[in-house]
């Protein structure tokens, strides 16, 4: 075990520990400031904010001895005996001079920028610097440059601490980025005709302590104090990276990765960052309806009755807007009276339904049929997995929940998953009269073959975001919620559970999927996941590690399997 000293602290380490001098004082929670150290990225020591003095005391007469110079903490590894202190005068005066002199030509233009209110600089400046300013140099420009098809640079802003030269360099391998000239005149560029196009660019804008770098997609969208922030799960593959999804008001503004040593580390793909734009598409769905003749037991299409097969024909049947509170009678009424003259339900469990849903939804099936038929969802595949050199991954797999969603499925199906094409077989061979299809695709997932074999049934209730074919089949059509918009949680392609909870409200009009299935359970209340997740968790095996607290960084769900085979080794 290693013993530093911080500004008189003593701090143990364990083995294995390789921590710098930033890293070692946080951990009585002194904060060095820095600029160019990013714990991803390789350490260049060249922005010198972090300077500390440093010396190492003696293991035998304990006497410390003093580097006469100041050394940059990022650079000087913490070992056994290695002694910093980082609030003499000589650092404080270290500090004020690097920001005085990164003043210099900075323009200062907090009040346009869009960093201003999370920048370091100015931080760093109200923390260490100096209240005046002693050159008298102005040189206010406003000089901006397109990096590519996602990133502006406003080139007198950047400090040059090139953490986003590093990041085209060690994380993505593409290389975009590049210091230009000498000395004072450095900047940041892109080589001609190579502009900033890597399937990760928005992770510059994060890095850049900075407003240099700014996100074309948020510029000037919104002051940064005025939004909230919230733990999230980005639902763009089955990578699941952590993320913060950033709102006002009901609107969603940014979303940022959320560090998470276990799935993204401290990085997002762009795919992913602006994945939440249909969240406010004016075609989203809003409204719940039903079939009108549906309401009239003497009417054509009442349940009961099979319907025309022809999906045509169902796209002119005139609808008629529904109360959600009239929908779990409602539904409940319509699903009794199929399954009451031995029809078969069938339930499509969406991989973008949480955990908690997907339970509700296969026990809510089961309530009305003990023998409902429950299928996975469509998963969505573009491509092939896409790696790169840093080791992020992007996934083929669309979707967040396929695991969690299959683990559940498994649970009520003595361990058979029945995929979604295996279902539509089992819609053609006609033993099945109603179903219930969960959607919440942002892309497009069914088309008019599909929405036929399920067109012949008798009761067709679809949750959605947005149109498709089989909305324009169903009985009922009932929008439901965006990723922001739910509670729960997923597990992604490791296994690794993670909760969130919503980050802002449905559009009126909208009930969350869940909501829907607490109230036709005759739950009491608020639909509550954490309660769901504590069943799930008692009942199926494969979800005992998420009995308790979940951790912001989410539980591994073999934790408690890996536990047991390790106390049988012994
Ligand atoms: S643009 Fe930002 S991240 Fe890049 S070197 Fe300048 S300050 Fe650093
Ligand atoms: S890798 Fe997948 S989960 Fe991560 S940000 Fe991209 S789309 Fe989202
Ligand atoms: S953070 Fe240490 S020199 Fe820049």
């Amino acid at each position: 075990m290693a013993v530093v000293i911080v500004d008189g602290q003593e701090i143990e380490l364990g083995d294995h520990e390789r921590l710098n001098g930033i890293q070692a004082a946080r951990r009585i929670g002194v904060e060095i400031p820095f600029y160019c150290w990013h714990p991803g990225l390789t350490v260049v020591a060249s922005c010198r904010m972090c300077l500390v003095e440093t010396g190492t005391k003696h293991p035998e007469t304990g006497a410390i001895t003093m580097l006469p110079k100041l050394v940059p903490a990022c650079q000087t590894p913490a070992k056994d005996g290695t002694v910093f202190v980082t609030n003499s005068d000589k650092v404080k005066q270290a500090r004020a001079m690097v920001e005085e002199d990164l003043l210099l030509r900075h323009p200062v233009d907090c009040p346009i920028c869009d960093k201003a209110g999370e920048c370091s600089l100015q931080d760093y400046h109200f923390e260490h610097g100096q209240a005046e300013r002693r050159a008298d140099v102005r040189p206010f420009t406003s000089r901006r440059r397109d990096m590519g098809d996602t990133v502006t640079l406003f080139v007198d802003r950047c400090i040059m601490c090139t953490r986003c030269v590093r990041f085209c360099r060690e994380i993505t391998g593409s290389s975009e980025l590049m210091v230009i000239n000498r000395g004072s005149h450095e900047e940041i560029d892109v080589f001609p005709g190579y502009p900033l196009v890597n399937k990760m660019s928005g992770n510059v804008v994060d890095l850049c302590p900075v407003g240099a770098l700014c996100d074309k997609d948020f510029l000037y969208q919104q002051r940064v104090w005025y939004m909230k922030q919230h733990q999230g799960v980005c639902t763009g593959c089955s990578t699941g990276c952590s993320i913060y999804i950033n709102e006002n008001q009901d609107a969603v503004y940014r979303l940022k990765p959320r560090e998470n040593p276990a799935v993204n580390k401290w990085w997002m793909c762009d795919e992913g960052r602006y994945s939440y734009r249909h969240l406010h598409s004016p075609v989203r769905q809003i409204q719940p309806r039903r079939i009108a003749e549906i309401g009239n037991p003497g009417g054509n299409g009442h349940a009961g009755e099979r319907r025309p097969h022809d999906i045509t024909v169902k796209h002119f049947r005139p609808m008629e807007n529904v109360e959600w509170s009239q929908l779990p009678r409602d539904l409940s009424a319509q699903l009794e009276q199929v399954c009451r003259d031995g029809g078969r339900l069938a339930a499509v469990v969406s991989p973008h339904l949480t955990v908690e849903e997907a339970y509700l939804l296969c026990k809510l099936a089961r309530q009305f049929d003990s023998n409902a038929v429950l299928a996975l969802g469509p998963v969505p595949i573009e491509g092939h997995d896409e790696s790169f050199p840093g080791g992020f991954t992007i996934h083929a797999e669309k979707c967040p929940n396929r695991k969690g969603a299959e683990a559940v499925i498994a649970h009520f199906c003595n361990g058979k998953i029945k995929t979604f094409n295996e279902l539509l077989e089992d819609l053609a061979a006609g033993q099945i009269r109603a179903a219930w299809i969960s959607g919440g695709y942002s892309c497009a997932w069914n088309g008019d073959a599909i929405a036929q074999r399920f067109a012949a049934l008798e009761l067709i209730v679809v949750q959605d975001m947005f149109e498709s074919p089989v909305w324009h089949v169903a009985t009922y059509q009932l929008p439901g919620a965006g990723f922001a918009e739910r509670s729960g949680s997923y597990v992604n392609f490791n296994h690794r559970l993670q909760s969130f909870t919503w980050a802002i409200r449905p559009p009126a009009g909208v009930w969350v999927e869940g909501q829907l299935y607490w109230n036709m359970l005759n739950l009491r209340g608020l639909y509550n996941p954490r309660t769901v997740l504590r069943e799930i968790a008692a009942t199926i095996a494969a979800f005992s590690a998420a009995a308790g607290e979940i951790p912001a960084v989410g539980i591994d769900m073999r934790m408690n399997q890996l536990a047991t085979a390790a106390s049988n080794e012994h």
